[in-house]
């Protein structure tokens, strides 16, 4: 088990589409359209989402894998999207990099995942797909970034805690949280890779309240660990976080940015 809840995932999709940054996508698109035999490995694919956003841009025969060590989210995955030509489903630690399936690979995949590695993790997966030549598309990585339009004096606190609870250990070491996306890009521009890196925050308002509700609710616990604030001043900015949600007016940005990463 992951951690990861399939409802969790499935409310914070839509959001995650309408975030994800277009010219990205169509940059992939067209480098998988000039590929003879193109071919993507999801990783962390969760109950798939990255296959349901990309699968009408990609070109078509596309074989596709979807990768996940947690054997609810990639069942789920495949009672949703197995009956689909060309795709396959494999239970794998991401934790066994040296065994990722990556002959013939055109392009690995990955939505909300690169967050939760650790830098050791991304500068093996780096030399990884550098020596096999795939290029790769990682969408969603969290970059630090949250603000509200209705503002508590304790925001800033609250966030700064909530990024130092990022940088712990995901089950990779050490986790990057918003230093994800700046490794990447370093070591796979030191690979001789053209890599490209748009923002792609939620943009939440009101018609969002049920994923503003869960993504705050999971506040508590990284507060509780790292916060300076004692438990009751926790839980009144929680409070006061989620009743602004219904707010005349009220929105929320969390942040994230997307990177595509290819060889030249
Ligand atoms: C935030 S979820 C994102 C899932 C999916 N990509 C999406 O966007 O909905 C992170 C995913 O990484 C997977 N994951 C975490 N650690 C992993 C590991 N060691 N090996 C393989 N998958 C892992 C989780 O099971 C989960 O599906």
């Amino acid at each position: 088990m992951s951690g990861f809840e399939t409802e969790w995932l499935t409310l914070r999709e839509p959001a995650d589409k309408a975030a994800r940054a277009q010219a990205l996508i169509d940059k992939l698109s067209r480098y998988l359209q000039a590929m003879p035999a193109p071919a993507i490995v999801d990783i962390g694919c969760g109950t798939g989402s990255t296959w349901r956003c990309l699968k009408g841009h990609v070109p078509e025969g596309t074989s596709w894998l979807l990768l996940d060590h947690d054997p609810l989210l990639l069942e789920q995955a495949e009672n949703t999207i197995g009956g689909e030509a060309a795709v396959a489903f494999s239970q794998f630690d991401l934790n066994h990099l040296e065994q990722l399936p990556l002959e013939g690979v055109s392009v690995v995949t990955a939505s909300a995942l690169f967050d939760l590695v650790s830098e050791d993790f991304c500068v093996a997966f780096s030399d990884r797909i550098v020596a096999q030549g795939c290029g790769l598309y990682a969408a969603l990585n969290y970059d630090g970034i949250i603000r509200w339009t209705h503002r508590h004096p304790l925001d800033d606190d609250m966030v700064e805690a909530f990024n130092r609870h990022q940088k712990t250990d995901k089950g990779f070491g050490t986790a990057l949280g918003p230093g994800a996306s700046p490794c990447l890009h370093l070591l796979l521009e030191d690979g001789g890779y053209q890599v490209d890196v748009m923002k792609s925050p939620w943009l939440l308002d009101g018609k969002d309240a049920a994923l503003q509700k869960a993504f705050l609710s999971g506040f508590r616990r990284p507060l509780l660990e790292m916060s300076m604030h004692g438990e009751a001043e926790i839980e009144d900015w929680l409070a006061f976080r989620m009743a602004a949600i219904a707010a005349p007016e009220s929105r929320c940005e969390i942040g994230h940015t997307d990177l595509i990463a290819l060889p030249v």
